[in-house]
């Protein structure tokens, strides 16, 4: 594409940002759908994200991505946030207006799409959710609204888990030891921690087989390795098992179209796929 007086830019915010894989999306997106926009990443360190979207706002940068360490931390710099991101408590897409930029949370619109895609239909269930950070938290607001009936999250420090989403009577917060009190054996499951991340991608935060058993259903969001321990584990056992890799694809695809005003074609998202997936092998290989 050619750089001109009329190109737009958006970019990440975060700490560490180097090894990110958004540019990649974003200017395949770009290429493809034909906006006259580039993407690229700023390295914004803890403390200091209001005075960079101060001087963005001047300089009308069209959008940013978030992440960590500034997903809770920028929610007092915004002139707008979605309903969505606010229930969450984390916003990972701003979008400029006149007045400020406005918080969105894509990561939880990029999980839902990824479990519609794959032909998932987990309404009316109780499902099962691995982890309790911040992946865990815009994860499960999305299986709800998404219609299920409850989840059963587990995690290490259960304490934390229970604090942070004990207070909902539609979740039962159980320990690892206690997965064997989950009845059923057509779960549907999200792994949210990060146990089994490459390069440590031999452990799953379970090992029990019979929990496994359990399941007929499962999303991993990690995607570097491809496969992932519980992937294994849950195919090993009988059932479906999906990387995180389109997770990654469709968040970056909503903010793109929150950026932009525009849809995005069959053809850009399979384009920017396949970049992404050339991509994380190489950073496994
Ligand atoms: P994120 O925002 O990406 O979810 P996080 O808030 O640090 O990151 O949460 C990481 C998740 O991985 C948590 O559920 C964490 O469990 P704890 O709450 O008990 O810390 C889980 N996790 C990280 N390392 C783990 C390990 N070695 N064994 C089991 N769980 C682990």
């Amino acid at each position: 594409m050619t750089i001109d007086g009329k190109t737009g830019v958006c970019a990440l915010i975060g700490d560490p940002v180097e090894h990110t894989l958004s540019p990649l999306i974003h200017n395949s997106l770009s290429g493809t759908e034909g906006i006259n926009s580039v993407y690229t990443a700023f390295h914004v360190k803890k403390g200091n994200v209001a005075a960079a979207l101060k001087g963005a706002f001047e300089l009308g940068i069209r959008g940013f991505n978030v992440t960590v360490p500034h997903k809770e931390a920028v929610i007092p710099c915004l002139s707008d946030i979605d309903p969505m991101a606010e229930a969450i408590g984390a916003v990972n897409t701003l979008c400029l207006t006149g007045k400020g930029y406005k918080g969105y949370n894509t990561d939880a619109l990029g999980i839902m799409r990824e479990i519609r895609e794959c032909g998932f239909d987990i309404k009316g269930e109780k499902v099962i959710l691995l982890g309790a950070g911040g992946a865990a938290n815009a994860v499960l607001h999305a299986l709800y609204a998404l219609g299920i009936s409850g989840a059963y999250i587990l995690n290490r420090s259960v304490d934390k888990a229970r604090e942070k989403f004990g207070g909902d009577k539609r979740n039962t917060v159980l320990s690892y030891e206690d997965a064997g009190k989950i009845e059923g054996d057509d779960h549907f499951c999200v792994q949210c921690t990060s146990v089994g991340l490459h390069p440590d991608s031999g452990r799953a935060p379970i090992e029990d087989a019979s929990f496994y058993k359990k399941i007929s259903r499962a999303v991993d969001i990690i995607y570097n390795p491809g496969e992932t321990r519980f992937m294994k584990l849950v195919r090993d056992a009988g059932g479906r098992a999906e990387n995180g890799l389109d997770m990654l694809l469709y968040q970056a695809v909503e903010s793109f179209k929150l950026f932009h005003g525009v849809s995005v074609s069959r053809e850009g998202i399979e384009t920017a796929r396949q970049k992404l997936s050339e991509a994380v092998r190489g950073l496994s290989g």
